[in-house]
């Protein structure tokens, strides 16, 4: 079997060192950084190496922007600022990934110095995993740490292809969530209960598909539930849906149909014409949604479902919002999901930006669970068994 070529082994000191983090966070309406998890989680790598004597080149994505119009919210510079606060010292920001300056920058560093990136989604290279950026990036550093297990499902230049160029190891937080999934990954245990939610609908419905075998039983919510609701005839209102995902989404609910009672859609709803704090809200039977209604949280009557069925599961998996949970009068299902999955014997795993930021909102400590993954699509690519191209950059 392969092996993790991991940090431990490698030579660092007064090296260039090019690290690629996950530090993906929510954002507020000002682009203030809401929950520090993923920066946190990162110290132990970063701190290693500074400790080494390495001079540390820090990249990373932020959100998901448009090449061609960056939004000036999405650069890293708070983020750079907030992850300077964790480290105690000064992490230098720069406004470019490659180019004469960045490289400048980069060569001036000093053993125990860190420097940080622009975001990588700036550059449509990115995405593409173009191999020129690729090898741009590569020249700035002369070792390459992979220690974003977030976006480990992606191959993307700075994630993969810049692997090519340089000799490359798994950080300390990607070695660990390894180390934690993979027994979970190898005795997933019956009835698998897997929570999906959120507004990643491209990402999830795919996963959802290469579940249907393993999970025993399939709670849906957030926007990806509409996405099905709408498959089903329902009509959503203004909700938000993806029209070019309804077809898989039929898909996957005619093979779920083969199994009894294995894929939960929301049978009741809140919903409220305006997104605010004060919004008014009603709870319809899905029938009833209409007109400029928005579908923003599960109902009563599907949280009872809902929490039925956790409480039957030997394992249970977790990624995403059920509703907008950040606005009061749609938090209900997700805090109450949060409450009964903290509350569940079963072995419980849960994972992504989102769904880290609600349970700590909802007051939670991570100790309730048997795992928090940093990532989100990540680690539910990673449960179907699937080679991350992350992660096989990183291997022997
Ligand atoms: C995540 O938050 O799941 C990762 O950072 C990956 O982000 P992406 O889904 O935009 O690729």
């Amino acid at each position: 079997m392969k092996q993790l070529k991991t940090l431990h082994h490698a030579d660092v000191k007064g090296k260039r060192v090019l690290v690629r983090v996950d530090f993906n966070v929510p954002l507020d309406a000002k682009g203030k950084v809401v929950d520090a998890t993923r920066l946190e989680a990162a110290v132990p790598t970063i701190q290693h190496l500074l400790d080494e004597g390495a001079r540390v080149i820090l990249k990373s994505h932020l959100g998901r922007p448009d090449p061609d119009k960056p939004d000036p919210k999405l650069k890293m510079d708070k983020v750079a600022k907030e992850f300077s606060k964790l480290l105690g010292k000064p992490v230098k920001k720069v406004d470019e990934c490659v180019g004469a300056e960045v490289v400048k920058a980069a060569k001036a560093l000093k053993n125990g110095e860190i420097m940080m990136l622009e975001n990588t989604r700036f550059y449509h290279e990115e995405k593409k995993n173009d191999l020129k950026f690729a090898k741009q990036l590569a020249e700035l550093g002369e070792v390459f740490v992979n220690d974003a297990f977030g976006t480990a499902h992606r191959a993307h230049a700075s994630t993969h292809g810049v692997a090519q160029y340089l000799p490359s190891h798994a950080g300390f937080l990607l070695q660990r969530e390894i180390e934690v999934l993979t027994p979970l990954l190898e005795g997933l245990e019956s009835p698998l209960v897997l929570i999906v939610g959120g507004a990643k609908i491209d990402t999830k419905i795919g996963i959802l598909k290469s579940f249907i075998e393993k999970a025993d039983i399939f709670l849906v919510g957030g926007g990806l539930a509409n996405t099905f609701l709408k498959a089903s005839g329902y009509d959503i209102g203004d909700s938000l849906c993806q029209d070019d995902k309804l077809e898989v989404a039929q898909e996957i609910m005619l093979e779920a149909d083969k199994y009894d009672e294995k894929f939960y859609l929301p049978s009741d709803v809140t919903v409220a014409s305006e997104i605010s704090d004060t919004a008014q809200t009603l709870v319809l039977p899905v029938e009833d949604v209409a007109g400029d209604m928005k579908i923003l949280d599960i109902g009563a009557r599907t949280l009872d479902r809902y929490i039925a069925a956790i409480e039957k599961a030997e394992i249970v998996v977790w990624n995403g919002p059920l509703g907008l949970y950040e606005k009061t009068p749609f938090a209900r299902g997700t805090r109450e999901i949060a409450k009964a999955v903290a509350r569940t014997k079963a072995t419980t795993i849960l994972g992504g930006g989102d769904t880290i930021d609600a349970i700590k909102q909802f007051g939670h400590d991570f100790i309730d669970f048997d795992h928090v993954s940093t990532g989100g699509g990540a680690m539910l690519e990673f449960l179907e068994g699937k080679v991350l191209p992350g992660i096989e950059v990183v291997m022997e």
